[in-house]
């Protein structure tokens, strides 16, 4: 990303991760039931990447409960210190994900939840083909992506205070490049659950796997 689109970012969610953390629902129910499926390919003392892992809640934590081997990584400090006040068991690492260099093959699964969103989606493709090299062959890639096309940014997120920038592509786009990259798609379907600001909020679901 580059310097600036990164502090946006960056100061966004230092500013922002308390209030954020209090709009997560630590049992949503649609997220709870997507790890738990994904839990049922990988196996014991899976190696598991939390690409914007924000807070850690709920989904560092239940994969760390889990026994799986977790590594989060966040861009913003203060995420960070909530993830480490919440997820004693798991590794941490502030990093821009578009910027992190991982051997191949390193990883069982790795999840995004919310988090590709705010990566500029030129670099989507990139990012993808990063995922798909970290993982074994086998492995998953769990993520929350988009299905409206948007580029942009909100001076004020929810009131909050806070500049944020959103960079997606709609469904069909999302699920033509994850092919593209060499994924097969178990699912990538839209959901609806309730959002941060209340509403409910359609996202694209994805389980998607690294041919073997
Ligand atoms: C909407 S929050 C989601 C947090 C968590 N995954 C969840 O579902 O609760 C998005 C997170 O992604 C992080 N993030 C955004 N862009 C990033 C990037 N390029 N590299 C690392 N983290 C990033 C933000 O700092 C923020 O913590």
């Amino acid at each position: 990303m580059t310097g600036s689109h990164k502090r946006t970012i960056e100061a966004g969610y230092d500013r922002v991760a308390d209030q954020y953390l209090s709009t997560k629902d630590p049992e949503d129910p649609l997220t709870l039931a997507a790890l738990e499926d994904m839990s049922h390919v990988l196996p014991e003392n899976a190696a598991v990447l939390d690409l914007g892992c924000g807070a850690g809640v709920p989904v560092t934590r239940w994969l760390a409960r889990r026994g799986y081997i977790v590594t989060g990584v966040d861009v913003s400090a203060r995420q960070l210190e909530l993830a480490r006040r919440y997820v004693l068991e798991a590794t941490f690492i502030r990093s821009d994900m578009t910027e992190l260099a991982f051997e191949p093959e390193t990883f069982d699964a790795v999840v995004a939840f919310h988090s590709i969103i705010h990566v500029p989606r030129k670099e989507h493709p990139a990012l993808l083909a990063d995922i798909h090299s970290w993982l074994k062959p086998g492995g998953t890639f769990l993520a929350i992506l988009t299905v409206t096309d948007f580029e942009g940014e909100d001076s004020n997120w929810e009131g909050w205070g806070a500049a944020m920038r959103w960079s997606h592509h709609d469904a069909e786009t999302n699920r033509s490049m994850l092919r593209e990259t060499g994924f097969e798609l178990r699912y990538a379907e839209p959901r609806t659950n309730p959002g941060t600001g209340g509403s409910d909020e359609t996202w694209l679901w994805v389980e998607a796997r690294k041919p073997n």
